[in-house]
């Protein structure tokens, strides 16, 4: 893969063109406004900290470099100019590589449209052809949303890490889930 290679375009549930691509060292801004809503919105994923141009641009930097060196396969959706959903798999090292690990957002204006499930697809049908072998996740065990769309892919629940993140109502637990290729 390389950066900044178009995928392809989505007809979004709204109607909406999304561009689906690969992220490149120009999307700083976006990427950052993306997660930071994320953030600001206390979504339910691990990060709870803002991001800065100074670590976005270093967290890109490696997301581009490691696309390059085929253990990053990376999503970004778009509409408009504005980035409106990451996805990813991270691969592993050593007896691992052949194990990715997924994660991914989409920006809350832009949910229940298809555009996550689409992400998911390409990611599974790119990580297929790049030699995976398993896809690992962890989500937490409050989102019935993403539960939902990993078991329409086939995921199944393989454990429980407890009290795995805080939140305003305490300690909640996350469910690992595994899809063999
Ligand atoms: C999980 C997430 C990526 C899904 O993206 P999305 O673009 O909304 O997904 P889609 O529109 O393709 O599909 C959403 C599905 O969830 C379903 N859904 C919505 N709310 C739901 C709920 N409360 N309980 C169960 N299912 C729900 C929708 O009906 C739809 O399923 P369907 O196609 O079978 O009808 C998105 O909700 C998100 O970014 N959440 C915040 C960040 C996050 O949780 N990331 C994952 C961390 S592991």
């Amino acid at each position: 893969m390389q950066p900044k290679q178009l995928i392809e375009t989505y007809k979004a549930k709204d109607g909406r063109n999304i561009e689906i691509r690969t992220p490149d060292c120009e999307d700083v801004e976006g990427l950052m406004n993306y997660i930071n809503g994320l953030v600001d919105e206390g979504a339910p994923i691990s990060t709870n900290e803002k991001q800065n141009h100074i670590s976005e641009i270093q967290y890109l930097a490696d997301e581009v470099q490691k696309i390059l060196e085929g253990k990053l396969i990376a999503l970004v959706a778009i509409s408009g100019q504005k980035i409106v959903a990451h996805a990813e798999i991270r691969r592993g090292s050593g007896r691992a590589s052949h194990v990715g690990t997924l994660g991914i957002g989409v920006a809350k204006e832009y949910r229940d449209l298809g555009i996550g499930q689409e992400l998911i697809r390409l990611l599974i049908k790119l990580a297929n052809s790049q030699g995976y072998r398993l896809i690992k996740l962890e989500v937490y065990a409050h989102n019935a949303p993403a539960i939902h769309v990993y078991r329409k892919f086939g995921f199944v629940e393989t454990g429980v890490i407890p009290k795995m993140g805080l939140f305003a109502n305490g300690y909640e637990d996350a469910l690992i889930m595994c899809l063999e290729l």
